[in-house]
């Protein structure tokens, strides 16, 4: 669904949230720290979405963020710990149909993220705007700008031929479930009427998990993110575990933006979550009006698609 509306820009690009991280990095409109500008190579982050707005800002009062929030209350209320086993077991059978990563490519620009407050536009040019923003600071890491190019593919989800599956159930913000909702979890409060609220073992800052268990074994509500990474992994991709880490939480902003859950991580998360944070800025600025040229980069991807992933992929 495309939902197209003029907004004016706010009064004022910043926007107060209690979710602040509190480093002494620069920190810009909705929370968002930016990384160190030298880690960071330079790129340059336009101020306003598509829609006019600060990106992330789901506090200003439009349509769309309208359309935003009632999205949070259905994941929020149906996302459960029994929903996402559920979810893992079905597809971990890869058995809706076969296909290479570019054709995959081609088949995510049917889809439009509700979730999303700043984009609106044809999936496979943000894909391609992420990935070359982040090639143009990081030339020699060749999987990054793979995993930048598929880090999305997961959205086919809400195609017919993968189920159909509700917005709610792809996109948005991802949370562990299994042990208390945090704070920082964005539309918080629509979680009481979430049914997990009623096992008294999932209401604990651990929960069901062990401090340290590793991000692996901690169940993060069910979306595009946790399939991609399903279908990489079980296709047999060489994309170092960095790559697999970006696409697997790159939707877990409790975690990588506000700090949420480290308790639950390991010395290799911590690791792979220094690539995740570099990786998200990209993801998030580069969700404007720039044009890519499709033809004309497509032969690059190409040739790492080949490199790391086989001709044909089951999904
Ligand atoms: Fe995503
Ligand atoms: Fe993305």
């Amino acid at each position: 669904m495309t939902v197209s509306v003029e907004h004016p820009l706010p009064d004022s690009q910043v926007v107060e949230n209690k979710n602040q991280c509190t480093t002494d990095e620069l920190v810009l409109d909705g929370g968002f720290v930016v990384p160190d500008p030298v880690a960071g190579g330079g790129f340059d982050a336009p101020e306003i979405n598509a829609f006019g707005h600060t990106f992330r800002d789901y506090d200003v009062e439009s349509l769309r963020n309208k359309q935003v929030e009632e999205f949070y209350k259905m994941n929020h209320i149906n996302q459960t710990y029994e929903f996402v086993k559920k979810m893992r077991e079905e597809y971990k059978k890869l058995d809706k149909l076969e296909m290479s990563i570019w054709e995959c490519c081609e088949l995510l620009n049917e889809v439009v993220d509700d979730s999303d407050p700043d984009l609106d536009e044809p999936q496979i040019e943000h894909l391609l705007q992420t990935a070359e923003a982040i090639r143009k600071d990081y030339p020699d890491e060749d999987w990054l700008h793979l995993t930048a190019l598929i880090h999305d593919l997961g959205k086919v989800l809400l195609l017919p031929q993968f189920g159909e599956l509700p917005q709610w159930a792809v996109v948005g913000d991802t949370h562990p479930l299994g042990c208390a909702f945090d704070e920082s979890i964005v539309h918080h409060k629509y979680f009481k009427e979430n049914p997990d609220l009623n096992n008294p073992a999932y209401q604990t800052k651990n929960g069901v998990y062990e401090e340290g268990c590793g991000l692996e074994n901690v169940m993060i509500s069910w979306g595009h993110d946790d399939y991609m990474y399903l279908v990489a992994k079980e296709n047999g991709t060489t994309l170092p575990q960095a790559g697999l880490f970006i696409i697997r939480y790159h939707s877990f902003y409790p975690l990588h933006r506000s700090g949420a859950y480290k308790h639950l991580m390991n010395e290799e998360d911590v690791e792979n979550l220094k690539w995740l944070q570099i990786f998200n800025k990209y993801d998030l600025y580069s969700k404007s009006k720039v044009r890519v040229d499709v033809e004309k980069v497509k032969p690059y991807y190409l040739s790492l698609i080949k490199k790391y992933f086989p001709e044909k992929l089951r999904w």
